[in-house]
């Protein structure tokens, strides 16, 4: 296909206006938020009990709770866990940044693991060489919604004696072995934000299936006290506390959400079975892969370039740019996903957090070491990729999808124009 990219001065494969936003706004979301703004609460009220009980019932989760994000609730799962100063904790080298920086929060030492090129999700294989005397937890990051192969690290965890955080911030719905994420570990964080699979603006979900856990997150959540704002409060702070409360108009718009998520769930998993069928024999592209037993949620489609095949293994990151500025100029919203890998964040390379080099410096500490090149999979995921969100959304529908691999094969057949 010879034609001129619309970067260079062609027409774009996708007109302007052609892709629709996300999230859809319906009567449910109007008739909840409106009736919520005419109530009496606007904090912890009557939205935000009723959403931790439907969300629960729909994750499968013995008890939920609702938090202003999903940082809050990943924070949470770090203290419900019973992690303290100096303890390590082991997650992924390649994530959003908070799946990281939620173990600093507590004082406690991320030790990071190198990714499964294949699923961009920890390497499973890489886990038991990083644990320690210190460990007390692993979080795994169901990372673009593609799950783990959670009874792997559930078998390592008991081997271990060490706990399991999931980070399913991007993995509503995501199922493995026919079970959904957020099921599998000792709790779960799910965040809400605006482009995630639920969005409320903002907002997140600690789950839990255990009442102590349940105990030691509530108090975190709400300035260290033991009781709830619907329980009659002594006002008396019994441990270290923050403020991670939602209120009530988020979680009215979050309640209205849920009850449209799993059609959401099935129109982008249709979505992206056009996409892919679209891409499947374009030379240069490495499309995403779920391990055996994974139904992954389709949260961001990221596939990579494989740079190596198409002679730019010296500039793979710049050509990416290059190539994902062609795309966009097709009208495909993509883009990278997180430019650094996590270990390379100054935060961790400084190591200090705190000041004065906490929680690194602190005296029970055991030496971390955090240099780059025990990642080359994180890095070489990092420098190749590129995601997209929106395209596979509803309302967005096939026929979109089908113009966004029109749009691939494309950019991908005329590369001589970006060089
Ligand atoms: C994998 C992952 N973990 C954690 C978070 C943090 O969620 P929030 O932005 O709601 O704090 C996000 C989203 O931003 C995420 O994608």
């Amino acid at each position: 296909m010879k034609t001129t990219l619309a970067i260079k001065g062609g027409t774009p494969v996708i007109a302007a206006g052609a892709m629709q936003k996300w999230p859809p706004i319906d009567e449910i979301d109007r008739q909840l938020v409106l009736a919520s703004l005419e109530g009496k609460n606007h904090a912890f009220g009557p939205n935000c009990t009723a959403f931790e009980q439907e969300f629960a019932a729909w994750n499968g989760s013995k008890h939920a709770i609702t938090t202003n994000s999903g940082t809050a609730a990943l924070h949470m799962g770090i203290v419900a866990c019973g992690c303290g100063t100096a303890d390590e904790v082991i997650v992924t080298a390649y994530s959003w940044s908070s799946s990281a920086t939620c173990i600093l929060h507590h004082s406690c030492i991320p030790v990071f693991v190198d990714i499964d090129f294949d699923t961009v999700n920890i390497d499973v294989s890489k886990i038991e060489a990083a644990i320690t005397p210190r460990t007390k937890a692993i979080i795994v990051v169901h990372l673009h919604g593609i799950p783990v192969a959670m009874d792997q690290v559930m078998a390592i965890a008991q081997r271990h004696g060490l706990k399991v955080i999931e980070d399913a911030c991007q993995a509503h719905g995501a199922t493995y072995q026919g079970r959904k994420v957020g099921t599998w570990g000792h709790c779960a964080a799910f965040s809400f934000n605006q482009n995630k699979c639920l969005c409320s603006g903002e907002g997140g979900m600690f789950v839990t299936d255990d009442e102590e856990m349940l105990r030691k997150a509530r108090q975190l959540w709400s300035f260290g006290e033991t009781r709830t704002p619907t329980q009659s409060r002594d006002y008396h702070v019994y441990a270290m506390g923050w403020m991670y409360r939602n209120n009530d108009l988020t979680a009215a718009f979050g309640r209205a959400q849920l009850t449209k998520l799993d059609g959401y769930l099935a129109a982008q998993r249709a979505n992206a079975r056009v996409l892919e069928e679209g891409l499947r024999q374009v030379p240069g592209l490495i499309l995403p892969t779920a391990p055996p037993g994974a139904v992954p949620n389709q949260y961001n489609y990221t596939l990579r370039f494989d740079m190596e095949a198409l002679g730019h293994a010296e500039d793979a990151s710049a050509f990416r740019y290059h190539i994902a500025e062609a795309l966009r100029a097709e009208g495909v919203e993509t883009g990278v996903y997180q430019p650094f890998i996590l270990p390379a964040m100054t935060v961790f390379q400084a190591k200090d957090g705190f000041g004065q080099g906490h929680p690194w410096s602190a005296p029970q500490a055991r030496p971390v070491d955090y240099a780059l090149d025990q990642y080359p999979a994180a890095q070489k995921h990092c420098d190749r990729h590129t995601g997209m969100t929106t395209p596979l959304r509803a309302p967005n529908g096939p026929e979109l999808a089908a113009q966004v691999a029109e749009a691939f094969r494309k950019v991908m057949s005329n590369l001589d124009q970006l060089q």
